[in-house]
């Protein structure tokens, strides 16, 4: 057994925004996807999370943001916490304490710098040093898109056919470009199906396999319109796979509407402004939040134009971020 009893670590994850995405396992127990995906850390929406192994604990203990967690969540970091302690050899049980710095129900996705930190938190509190690529592998096993906010930057997620093939790297640093994510919220409810569930009825949905096959092709395209900087190839094509996505969301069974009339409407309103000329596109995740891309210099007008519309509730603003690390 390798863990050091009783050393509280912390760790600090960013949030992630995917630009392909990653919807469908191939294998839902490993989380190993049904296509690769690329994303961007997101600088300032961070979780951190603080893991302490005990001898003396009779279960696994959760606090989310100062308070007691629920079942649910409780059992989902225990079940991830299962496969740190069968894949590490580390015996006992932790003690999280863990928190969030943006609003919950913001539409920022929750699980991949929740699972991310906890992974990396967890990993050194029991005196482990694994490599980059093996906590990615790791915080996969958590929540998919954990995976990618693991490295720094710009980060693609090989699909991989093995829990150890299927893994996370930076393929440009934050400072590569100066692109930002302006969300704009239209709605604080919390969704009614998670990300967990929805992978799990994509294949429901004749137009998953028409998806899956065009992945590869978009992601390349994606990848390099990002490393040159080319912005209109890289709006098309990100604004083509969240579209993709959500018609693949839309036509399962059963049916997941994310959209809301308010979000078709600053959909609308993104496109317009890019044939006006400003650098800006739209892609959404599970939720109907709109993550508005656009170059700094043009990131003043999209805000104001943003919070002018009556049904954006509040902007958010975040720049490519860094790794998770130990704090
Ligand atoms: C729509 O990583 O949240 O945000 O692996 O079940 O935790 P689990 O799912 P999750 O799925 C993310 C889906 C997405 C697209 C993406 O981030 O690539």
């Amino acid at each position: 057994m390798t863990n050091t009893v009783g050393q509280s670590t912390t760790a600090r994850a960013n949030a992630n925004i995917a630009f392909i995405k990653y919807w469908g396992n191939i294998d839902d127990a490993l989380r190993l996807p049904a296509n690769p995906s690329i994303s961007m850390n997101l600088d300032g929406l961070f979780t951190q999370t603080t893991v302490t192994w005990r001898e003396d604990l009779a279960a696994d203990q959760l606090t989310l943001n100062g308070q007691s967690a629920e079942a649910q969540a409780l059992r989902r970091v225990s079940t991830h916490l299962d496969a740190l302690r069968q894949r590490l050899a580390i015996s006992g049980y932790a003690a999280v304490e863990s928190a969030n710095n943006f609003p919950t129900g913001a539409g920022i996705a929750s699980s991949a710098a929740a699972f991310a930190a906890l992974t990396i938190a967890a990993a050194a509190a029991a005196g482990l040093t694994l490599s980059e690529r093996e906590l990615t592998t790791l915080a996969r096993l958590g929540s998919g898109s954990a995976s990618r906010s693991v490295p720094s930057g710009f980060v693609e997620w090989y699909s991989g056919a093995t829990h150890e093939q299927s893994f996370a790297e930076s393929i440009a640093s934050p400072d590569h470009w100066d692109i930002v994510d302006v969300v704009a919220i239209v709605s604080h409810a919390h969704k009614t199906t998670g990300s967990s569930e929805g992978h799990q009825s994509a294949n429901s949905s004749d137009y998953q396999t028409a998806r899956v096959a065009g992945a590869s092709d978009r992601l390349v395209v994606c990848k390099r319109a990002l490393l040159e900087r080319d912005f209109a190839t890289f709006a098309e094509i990100v604004e083509h796979d969240s579209n993709m996505m959500h018609a693949v969301m839309m036509t399962s069974r059963p049916p997941l509407f994310y959209w809301q009339p308010a979000t078709l409407g600053v959909m609308e309103h993104v496109r317009q402004w890019r044939a006006d000329g400003l650098r800006v596109c739209y892609t959404l995740d599970a939720g109907p939040n709109v993550h508005c891309i656009c170059v700094r210099g043009d990131m003043e007008q999209v805000r104001e134009g943003l919070k002018q519309l009556s049904d954006v509730q509040d902007v958010l603003v975040a720049n490519p971020g860094g790794p998770a690390q130990i704090i």
